[in-house]
């Protein structure tokens, strides 16, 4: 079915910043739209995010340069094409921009176009957004697998001013039996968790995430709270329920150095590892992300080399859904999983690429969100599509997180 029309506007993400929403309008009147989400504690590899900097509008974080650069350039050579060809699709808007990181008409401008094209195939397909996405993969079983959350309860670093280095604390329901328990057993914990916070007599209040923000003064606490929040709900430890940490460890390395405010200052990457090794002996930790800084590759050899067998070792601004990146991962066995941002690289096609690569290699992917998120639910039935058995999308508060876990919901109890 050909499109006929793209139309781009700008309308607001979770932190009340401008982003790129897209309409793409076929042939026969169906048309669907696709928001763009946006990071914080971006990598520096990512694909362009194209602001406007005009200090007038918006404190220079306007997006109506990527808005004009769909409704223009890139609608000039879309409008005419086949809604199902999307690797089509998605290279040509790779070819006019021209660039490596997609920095002339903007990597928000050109996903904005990708996704409501995914969307607006599966609108006049008539089939559900996830099952499109599974025959993107190449996958027509019908058959799925609904992905293991991770749940990030507690906010720190860039997500949560004045709370730990380490970005976040998440909650995994391994022993769940499927996604609406997960949900369910994710709910409980988070609120326990939000009990025990107040009775220590710290806020309750959240971070960009949805998880709680508390200054605990310390990196190691939270792992013990969040064991307790666990075991106050009536779950085991490590069985029922594991955690996962995001360090961001870009965001606190200087020089050579990380500087964890509140562990003694300056480490070494040898002393970092130690931290992590001490952890995963003590909390049933089995997921680590981002453990060191975007271009530590050493590091995480490091950490590979000493906890690969234990737990998942998760490159986020280290691979940026880059397959160049992680094709070197690959090569350097330096992690065992991927994050996967669709806004780190910018097309569908493109994000599906990655994730086969991964998995052809033994490489977990993880669907994720960005802590500047939307209504939009597209990872739910992407990660359900895909396949690839994890998603990362927040806390059990904030709707912009909780919509996905609604949206996850939903699939799970039609597929039933
Ligand atoms: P970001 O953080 O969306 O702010 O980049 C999410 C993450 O680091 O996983
Ligand atoms: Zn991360």
């Amino acid at each position: 079915m050909k499109i006929t029309n793209i139309q781009a506007q700008e309308v607001l993400d979770s932190r009340g910043n401008p982003t790129v929403e897209c309409t793409v309008t076929l042939e026969n009147g169906v048309s669907a739209s696709a928001i763009v989400p946006s990071g914080a504690s971006t990598g520096t590899h990512e694909a362009v995010e194209l602001r406007d900097g005009d200090e007038k509008r918006y404190l220079g974080k306007g997006v109506l340069k990527a808005v004009d650069n769909v409704n223009t350039k890139i609608a000039e050579v879309v409008v005419g094409m086949d809604v199902e060809n999307q690797k089509e699709i998605d290279q040509a808007m790779i070819s006019l921009d021209g660039t490596e990181n997609k920095s002339e008409l903007g990597a928000n401008a050109i996903l904005s176009v990708s996704m409501a094209c995914v969307r607006a195939a599966a609108t006049y397909k008539e089939i559900p957004l996830y099952e499109y996405v599974a025959q993107l993969f190449g996958n027509d079983t019908n058959v799925y697998e609904m992905p293991v959350p991770m749940i990030n309860i507690l906010n720190g670093g860039r997500h949560a001013n004045g709370s730990s280095d380490i970005q976040e604390y998440m909650i995994m329901p391994i022993g769940a039996s499927n996604l609406q328990e997960a949900v369910q057993w994710g709910s409980e914990v988070f609120h326990n968790l939000g009990k025990i916070l107040k009775e220590m007599g710290y806020p309750t209040t959240v971070g960009d995430e949805g998880g709680y923000a508390p200054n605990l003064n310390s990196n190691e606490k939270p792992l013990e709270l969040i064991v307790e929040a666990i075991k106050k709900s009536g779950f085991k430890p490590g069985e029922d329920i594991a955690i996962a940490i995001d360090a961001a460890a870009s965001e606190f390395y200087k020089d050579g150095k990380y500087e964890l405010k509140i562990e003694g200052g300056e480490l070494s990457k040898e002393q970092l590892l130690d931290i992590y090794i001490e952890w995963v002996d003590k909390y049933p930790l089995i997921s680590i992300e981002d453990g060191f800084a975007e271009d530590d590759w050493d590091g995480f050899k490091l950490l590979e080399d000493k906890l690969g067998e234990r737990i998942i070792n998760v490159g986020d601004d280290l691979f940026v859904t880059n397959i160049k990146r992680l094709e070197r991962g690959i090569e350097m066995e330096c992690a065992n999983a991927i994050l996967i941002k669709l806004n780190q690289i910018g097309t569908v096609s493109e994000t599906i690429e990655v994730i086969k690569k991964a998995e052809e290699n033994g490489f977990h992917s993880i669907i994720s969100h960005r802590s500047g998120e939307t209504e939009d639910t597209f990872i739910a039935d992407f990660a359900v599509g895909s396949g690839v058995g994890f998603i990362k999308t927040g806390s059990m508060s904030r709707s912009e997180r909780v919509a996905k876990y609604n949206r996850l919901m939903r699939i799970e109890r039609e597929l039933s």
